[in-house]
């Protein structure tokens, strides 16, 4: 019994942030069992966009889901994780489409007003060489915070493109 406990305690702490220290947050792991909210295509933000359209697929932990339909707010400790995938185009033996080819990596944003003052702060978990680092150390404000905070949705987040947390199910 104490066992079950303990693995339950286990799995719960896995979907809150773990922090190497403060601002610097250890890679999620796990989370394709959490709450899947959308995928997209080709979604780009960057002047000198890549010319491959990038699936991204998002995550939140389900509790953090449940009170975000309830209240529209996130609670705080709420992680949203997008992995990044390339884009494949030889689906044979299907004659046309796409499916998620190389793992590309993943960039978190977590809700945690003792991380950083703006309350939201945004990881980056893909290196310079491509490599996925195991700990990444929080974006400046302006670089994330800016964007999310004047397009996203509702709390900073871009549900407008996340059909689990946008509809009504
Ligand atoms: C110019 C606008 C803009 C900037 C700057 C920006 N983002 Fe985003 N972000 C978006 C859009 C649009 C989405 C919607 C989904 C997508 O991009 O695939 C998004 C989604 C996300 C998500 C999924 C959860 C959510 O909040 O919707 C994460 C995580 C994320 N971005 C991380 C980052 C990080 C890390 C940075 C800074 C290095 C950053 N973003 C900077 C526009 C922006």
């Amino acid at each position: 019994m104490k066992f079950a406990l303990l693995l339950l305690a286990v799995a719960a702490s896995a979907q809150v942030p773990r922090y190497e220290s403060k601002a610097v947050l250890k890679a999620p792991t796990g989370y394709r069992d959490w709450y899947f909210v959308g995928s997209n295509l080709g979604i780009s933000y960057s002047e000198n966009a890549n010319k491959d359209e990038f699936f991204k697929n998002i995550y939140i932990p389900r509790a953090a889901a449940e009170k975000f339909k309830k209240t529209g707010v996130f609670p705080e400790k709420t992680m949203l994780v997008m992995e990044i995938y390339q884009p494949t185009g030889d689906a044979s033996p299907a004659k046309q489409g796409k499916f998620e080819g190389k793992f590309v990596g993943i960039e978190v944003a977590v809700k945690d007003k003792d991380a950083v003052p703006e309350g939201w702060a945004y990881y980056n978990f893909i290196g310079n060489n491509g490599a996925s680092l195991p700990a990444a150390k929080a974006n400046p404000k302006q670089a994330c915070w800016n964007c999310h905070n004047e397009h996203g949705a509702k709390d900073n987040v871009f549900v407008q493109f996340y059909p689990r947390l946008r509809d009504k199910d």
